[in-house]
């Protein structure tokens, strides 16, 4: 069956049945959802939280099940409500939306990053693992205690030969500063034949460069402000694109194109603001 012509439009009420405390400032929701497991990595859910808002979120976890996860930071009153929730409370969850990210069949792939973008990668990361894909992987954080996922990605990567490496901005673990200057060190002493990214746009739009001067294609997930979620409110655009349905996943080559891009983004009145 298409996806449009199942029922993912109509909000299902999922009850949260775990919450986890991933970082001091990231937290886990739990629910079980039959669409949920039928998501690709990268595809987005859009979450309403009553009394409060519908905000877009990343699947964390999508399991074969149903059992399915967000992992949300808080920045604002819809993610400080999610984080507040509790066990047996409900939400709603329409999707799983947007196009999610092209596994290809590369060896070597590369995947770059960093704070809550990492909950976006970690399936991914499952998925290539999966197929024998070895990906080097780059995470960042401010500080150690905020490097989400570090274990489950560790477990993950386990038997093969990845190589996971991090940076944290304070050097409390990894080497000292930024993920993207650390991936730009990885890429001049490497060589990939498909990128990753996910995470804050600066960080982004250095790896898409970097790419793009060493012609690695490049997949990035890209976050912007989204009220409907499904092509028709134009809250989400860049450019001449709708992040919800021509996205979130964008090619680096589209996105090297694109002059808001790590520049500008809108706010919810649709006012451009500085990324
Ligand atoms: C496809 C997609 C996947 C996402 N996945 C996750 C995730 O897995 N975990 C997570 O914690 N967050 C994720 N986000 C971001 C999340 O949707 C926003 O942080 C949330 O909507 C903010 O709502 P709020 O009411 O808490 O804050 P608000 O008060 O609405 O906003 C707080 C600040 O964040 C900015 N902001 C709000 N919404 C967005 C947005 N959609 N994109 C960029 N900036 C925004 C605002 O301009 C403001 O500066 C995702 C966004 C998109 C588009
Ligand atoms: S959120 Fe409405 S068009 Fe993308």
């Amino acid at each position: 069956m298409s996806t449009e012509s199942r029922p993912i439009h109509k909000p299902r009420i999922v009850k949260i049945e775990e919450k986890r405390t991933e970082t001091p400032t990231i937290t886990t929701l739990m629910f079980t959802d039959d669409e949920c497991s039928k998501a690709r990595s990268g595809q987005f859910v859009m979450v309403w939280i009553p009394s409060v808002d519908e905000v877009p979120m990343g699947l964390s976890y999508a399991s074969e099940k149903g059992y399915s996860g967000i992992t949300v930071r808080q920045v604002g009153d819809a993610t400080k409500a999610l984080q507040n929730m509790k066990v047996g409370d409900q939400i709603g969850v329409r999707g799983p939306y947007g196009n999610g990210f092209k596994i290809s069949e590369s060896t070597k792939a590369f995947v770059v990053a960093g704070g809550s973008g990492i909950a976006t990668v970690a399936p991914l990361i499952e998925e290539l693992c999966k197929k024998a894909n070895e990906p080097t992987i780059v995470l960042g954080a401010r500080t150690s205690s905020e490097l989400l996922f570090l274990d489950r990605i560790k477990k993950t990567t386990a038997r093969g030969k990845t190589r996971i490496l991090a940076s944290t901005d304070d050097g409390s673990y990894g080497s000292k500063g930024l993920a993207s200057d650390l991936a730009v060190t990885v890429m001049q002493n490497s060589k990939f034949d498909m990128a990753y990214t996910c995470g804050p746009e600066p960080m982004m739009k250095k790896v898409v460069e970097e790419c793009q001067k060493r012609g690695v294609p490049l997949q990035a997930s890209l976050e912007r402000m989204m009220k409907c979620g499904i092509g028709i409110c134009g809250s989400c655009v860049i450019g001449k694109y709708r992040v919800c349905k021509d996205g979130p996943i964008f090619t680096g080559e589209t996105l090297h194109e694109l002059a808001e891009f790590g520049t500008v983004r809108r706010d919810a009145a649709g006012t451009k603001i500085k990324v």
